[in-house]
């Protein structure tokens, strides 16, 4: 009897030895121009995100070297615009954290680098990033702008929102979202 006990402790043990295992955190990085796995930024309005790279009309030029993976999504809101103005990024994950990465222009032309960001999470606004153009020439990278690491354990959508009905001029140049 007692052996027979003691193999019953050991499978008890290392069941619960294995769900601590597939409870640990991981972190996920989702590049920008990522086209398959299970989770892949969607952009909206379709044609107002260009990818950066390879747009010859875009003027924000950064180092593809200092981007994740050689690749940026750009975007730009116009002076004014309304609701139909604004462009989105959504990513769909499932985590309990979550750390969104741009590239920042500073130039207040060509291109015009003025940051206005808001942050949504399951369609509720969560956080924003603005930043008025310094003229600086260089870019930044790798610039978190937003994280949230309280996160309920479970599926979430992220949005992104680059603008704000009747603002100014913005620029998005996104590099990479990690979700944990
Ligand atoms: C995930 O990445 C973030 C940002 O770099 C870091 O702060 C965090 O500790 C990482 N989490 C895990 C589980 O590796
Ligand atoms: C940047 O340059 C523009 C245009 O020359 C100027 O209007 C603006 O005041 C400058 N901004 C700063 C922070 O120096």
């Amino acid at each position: 009897m007692f052996p027979l006990f003691t193999l019953f402790l050991t499978v008890l043990s290392l069941k619960a030895f294995s769900s601590l295992v597939s409870a640990t955190l991981v972190n996920v990085t989702v590049d920008d121009s990522q086209t398959n796995g299970v989770s892949v930024i969607q952009y909206t309005p379709t044609g107002v995100w260009n990818d950066g790279l390879h747009c010859d009309g875009c003027t924000a030029h950064p180092d593809p070297e200092n981007t994740f993976d050689g690749t940026w999504h750009d975007s730009t809101h116009l002076a004014g615009a309304g609701e139909d103005g604004l462009n989105f990024a959504t990513l769909e994950f499932q985590g309990v954290a979550i750390y969104v990465y741009c590239i920042i222009a500073h130039t207040s032309t060509s291109p015009d680098g003025n940051t206005d960001m808001t942050f949504s999470i399951d369609g509720n606004t969560v956080g924003s990033f603005s930043l008025a153009p310094t003229n600086q020439t260089t870019y930044d990278y790798n610039v978190l702008v937003y994280s949230s690491t309280d996160l309920s354990s479970s599926s979430h959508t992220f949005t992104l929102q680059n603008g704000r009905v009747g603002g100014a001029k913005s620029l998005v140049l996104l590099d990479y979202i990690v979700y944990t």
